[in-house]
Order: structure tokens, then sequence, then C-alpha cells
């Protein structure tokens, strides 16, 4: 967001790229009242196999051209290795690593082309050191790190920037998604994103940029402290910073973060329709591909629903080939829980909890925005319904 409002404060038409589009679409109309500026939306999920050419094609039918590119979506995960989740590893490797990799294979040869523009790549002071609790996220910022790195050399004379930046800690939501508490993690060192972006436009401000650059003086200091250390000594060290500010986050954090999704996932008749508002990913049923989409949720008596207006549903056939699903949480706060759906078919159990949906879906507020007043016949025959399972909450 930051760089984006820093670039439209200089005037550039600016295409935002991420997975929510109403967030992308409100911040796009406030740039576009605030600075005259054009602003293109495309709201993809970049961890998706491919993004750069799916992202090149769209602003190629869209007849945009781009004239410089930030890589910057990328989220962490922390502790244990062989705790962690395997498909949200993949995940993240796909959108920290591959991800910005396709993209500036897409892109760099346009920017090229026109002999100017610049390619920043986001990688992190975590790129610096092996992290213990973090250890593949910090592998996936080296790579972005040396590959940038690489590229800047290979790149030199064509008129375009290349600039591999790191920022330290930093307030943004990256610490909802991290699940961490970013008071403790920072240990008082974070920067604001208006210090991270100042600091990297005016690194690619200058005649010749440096390959790579660290945001704020301590970070820098401590990105360099592990070249005076052998590795096995830096290692150490760092994981045993990197522990205790975990544990004590950990006896912090959790249990907050635990009671605001409890908050996010406990809907009644007084919750708005954005509160219901999730996105879910499936594995498609034909393709076996990860599918996002964005579905409203219902809560009633402790059970959670998916539902929908009759007729047939593509994230319902594949729930039905593979009941493992993520349910993504993207108001209050931002979770992505693992769960299983079950179908429910039986007459008698469809009518009940339809009877409770139905309430809801004729409230005078209207949250769903639905022509009322919406009977549980208008749903039994042909909505599909299934009930959630979370694998931990
Ligand atoms: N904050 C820090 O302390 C810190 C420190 C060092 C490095 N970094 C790096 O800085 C970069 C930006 O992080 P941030 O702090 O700004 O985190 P953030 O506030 O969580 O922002 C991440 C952005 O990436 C988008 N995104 C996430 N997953 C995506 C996907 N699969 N496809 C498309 N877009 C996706 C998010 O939007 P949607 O959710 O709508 O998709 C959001 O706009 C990351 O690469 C991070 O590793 C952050």
């Amino acid at each position: 967001m930051e760089f984006a409002s820093q670039l439209a404060g200089r005037g550039s038409n600016l295409v935002l790229v991420a997975r929510r589009a109403d967030r992308l679409e409100s911040l796009a109309e406030k740039l576009r009242s605030e600075y005259g500026i054009s602003v293109t939306t495309v709201a993809i999920d970049l961890s998706q196999p491919a993004p750069g050419e799916i992202l090149l094609s769209q602003l190629v039918d869209r007849e945009i051209t781009v004239t410089s590119v930030i890589n910057n979506a990328g989220f962490g995960m922390w502790g244990k290795f062989l705790e962690s989740d395997p498909n949200r590893l993949r995940t993240m490797m796909a959108l920290n690593v591959t991800a910005v990799m396709d993209i500036s294979r897409a892109f760099l040869p346009l920017l090229q082309l026109r002999g100017g523009g610049y390619l920043i790549n986001i990688t992190s002071l975590a790129a610096y050191s092996s992290i213990p609790m973090q250890g593949a996220y910090s592998a996936t910022k080296a790579f972005v790190l040396s590959f940038t790195e690489a590229l800047w050399a290979e790149t030199r004379g064509s008129g375009v920037r290349v600039l591999a930046f790191a920022p330290g800690v930093t307030t943004t939501e990256f610490f909802d998604v991290l699940q961490v508490d970013d008071s403790a993690a920072s240990a008082g060192r974070a920067q604001s994103p208006k210090q991270v972006v100042d600091t990297a436009l005016s690194i690619l401000d200058r005649r010749d940029p440096p390959p790579s650059w660290v945001s704020g003086h301590l970070n820098h200091l401590i990105a360099v402290l592990p070249r005076y250390l052998t590795r096995r000594r830096a290692v150490l060290l760092t994981g045993r910073t990197t522990m205790r500010n975990i544990t004590t986050a950990q006896s912090e954090a959790i249990p907050a973060r635990s009671e605001k999704i409890r908050q996010a996932l406990g809907l009644d008749l007084t919750s708005s329709g954005r509160q219901h508002v999730i996105d879910i990913t499936t594995t498609g049923a034909k393709s076996g591909r990860p599918r996002r989409i964005e579905i409203w949720f219902h809560h009633y008596d402790g059970r959670w629903f998916l539902s929908g207006t009759p007729g047939p549903k593509s994230w319902y056939a594949n729930l039905l080939k593979n009941p493992d699903f993520t349910f993504h949480l993207k108001h209050g706060i931002h979770a992505d829980l693992p769960a299983t759906a079950r179908p429910i078919v039986e007459a008698e159990e469809r009518r009940a909890i339809f009877a409770r949906m139905v309430e809801v879906y004729n409230l005078p507020k209207n949250p769903a925005r639905v022509p009322q007043p919406v009977r549980v016949e208008d749903l039994l025959t042909g909505s599909p319904l299934v009930e959630i399972s979370f694998a931990s909450i």
C-alpha cells in the first residue's frame, strides 16, 4: 500500500495486484481521487503456477504497458519446520520464490526493450542469516537476494535499475499472517512502511543504485554481522534470539490471536455481510490445482457451513472430490485455517440448517443483499450445503 501511495504521489499510473479484490479496489479508488492517476487492479493469486505469464497476458489484454515492477507480495512462517503445514510451506515457496522469478522473467524483457524503469524485488533482513524457526522463510528471501543481485549485474547498461530491497521488521499485516505479535518480535526496532518505502525509493533515485539495500541503520548492522562470525556461531546466535522472541511472542500472541479467530468465526444475527465473507481454497476436481474463491460462511450453535444459490457450483464439486480445503478469514483478522467439508444431503438435516440460514437472508438490513424473502424451499432443492470441521481452533 505504501509503495502504491508514494508512487501515486510521484504521478505514476499503477497496476495493483493482490488476491483481495475489494481491498485493491478501495485503495485504487482512493489513489485515483487523491492523485488523479489511472489505477488498474488485478485480483489474482500469485502462488498459482506461471503467475508472470498470467499477469502479463491480462495486462496485454487491457492494453497496459508496464514500465516498472515491484515484487512485494510475500508471507512468512515461523515455528519448527517439522511442525509446519506442508501445504503452506509449498504456497510460501510458490509466492516468495517462484512468483518473484516468474514475474521478473515475464516483465524484465519489456523493461529492457524500453531501456528504462526498475524492478524491485522485496527480500528481507531474514535473507542475510539462516534463521532457526523461520528456516524456510529466510531461505526464500535468501533466494530473492541472490537472484536479484545476479540480475542487477546481468542487466547493467540496459537502462533498467534492478534492486533487491530488504526491510527489517516493519509494522504491516505481515505479523497477522505470520501469526506472531510484532511488538515482541521487533524488540523495539520496527520501522514504519513509510520509512521503508522512503528508503527504497531514495536508493532507486541514485544515479547508480547498488544491487541490494537493507532498510534502516540497525538492520544494516544486523545484516553484516554474520560475515564476521563462523556459520556455526552465526546460526546458533540467531537461533538463540529468534527462539527467545518467538517464545515470548507465542505466549503473548497466540491466546490473543486465537481469541480474534474465535470472534471472527462466531457469527450471529447481528453480524454484517462483510463478516460472513471469507475465501476458500479448494482443490480443482478436474485440474487438481488450488482454486480460491470468495464465499459466505454461516455459523449456528457452534457449527459452521458453506452454501450457495441452487445450481452446480465448482467449489462444491471440488469439495466432493477432495473435502480438505483452506478457510481464509479476512475480516477482523487474517488467518488460513485448514478445514474439511462434509456434504449435507439428508433432507431433514438440510431443512433444519436452511431454516437458520433464511433467518439471516431475511433480516431487514438484508446483509446478503439477496431478493427477499428467501424461503427454505428455494434452497432445499439444488443448493449445495456442507458442514465445516476445522483442524484446530
Ligand atoms: N513486515 C515485515 O516486517 C517484513 C520484513 C521483511 C520483509 N517483508 C517482506 O515485505 C513484503 C511485503 O510484506 P508486508 O509486510 O507488506 O506484508 P502484508 O501487509 O501481509 O502484505 C502482503 C501483501 O501481499 C499480498 N499477497 C499475499 N499473498 C498473495 C498471493 N498469494 N497472491 C497475490 N498477492 C498476495 C497481500 O494481499 P492479499 O492478501 O489481498 O493477496 C498483501 O497486499 C513481503 O515480501 C515480506 O516478506 C516484510
